[in-house]
């Protein structure tokens, strides 16, 4: 039997009023005993709707999209670590691939970001993938080991890390990894960790598929050994949706 994480990345979507009725359909849909089992990441202006005891339950857990490696200062526009804790967040996106191409974030910033979240114990979801071309020119395994250890050689053995396999060319694209690549990926990411951190502690770390995940293709995505949950943007929006790919992916836990 195995557990999964359902992580809902909204990026940049939803009024307050809008997120309130989400977390109203979503309750009706998803009972108590199972939503210890989700995270959700809604945009920075909708931390406050998440932070409110009478809208969320304690239950469910939320985090940032991005935070800054620096908890306050001149940095216009940013989001604080700090704040983020004392609203009650407990996760945060690393290295999202939306990130590392819109906002060219590069890895020197995405270790401090993991320190930062992990002084703070906030839990860091580090996000790794290829783009079509590097998959195409068999870079696959040199990227995710580039992406991965990059960080991962500037944390401490052992310490708090969940890692997201989102290949860029199935984010939004609605082409979704087939079960084999994205078992096989995990399988790599897997043998990284151990080799860092050793198996007992590489297994311990949850690792995530995102990208074009949707109830259709849930059930044999999680039937995967190497599968441990989903990081889920297009399809999060719609509480019916995400609470279907939870239904789904049931099946396998
Ligand atoms: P998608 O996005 O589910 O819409 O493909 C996933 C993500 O970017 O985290």
């Amino acid at each position: 039997m195995k557990s999964m994480i359902f992580a809902a990345n909204w990026k940049l979507h939803k009024t307050p009023t809008e997120s309130r009725q989400y977390l109203e359909d979503f309750f009706s849909l998803v009972k108590e005993s199972d939503r210890k089992s989700f995270v959700f990441f809604p945009p920075a202006a909708n931390w406050f709707v998440f932070a409110d005891s009478n809208t969320r339950p304690a239950v469910l857990s939320w985090g940032a999209q991005n935070i800054f490696f620096e908890k306050t200062g001149a940095f216009t526009g940013e989001n604080s670590a700090d704040v983020l804790k004392a609203m009650g967040g407990t996760h945060c996106l690393i290295g999202h691939s939306e990130r590392r191409r819109f906002f060219n974030e590069p890895s020197e910033w995405l270790i401090k970001k993991t320190q930062i979240a992990q002084s703070l114990g906030l839990m860091p979801l580090l996000c790794v993938g290829e783009t079509i071309e590097e998959r195409r020119a068999g870079q696959m395994e040199a990227i995710l080991k580039e992406q991965l250890l990059s960080v991962v050689d500037q944390i401490p053995v052992g310490s708090p890390l969940w890692v997201a396999y989102e290949p860029v060319w199935a984010i939004g694209t609605g082409q979704v990894a087939t079960p084999e690549q994205a078992n096989e990926a995990h399988e790599f990411i897997r043998s990284l960790l151990d080799e860092k951190w050793g198996n007992s502690l590489a297994r311990k770390i949850p690792l995530l598929y995102g990208g074009s995940v949707k109830s259709e293709n849930a059930a044999s995505l999680a039937a995967q050994s190497e599968i441990d949950g989903f990081l889920v943007g297009g399809a999060s929006l719609k509480a019916q949706d995400f609470a279907a790919i939870f239904r789904e992916s049931s099946k396998h836990f």
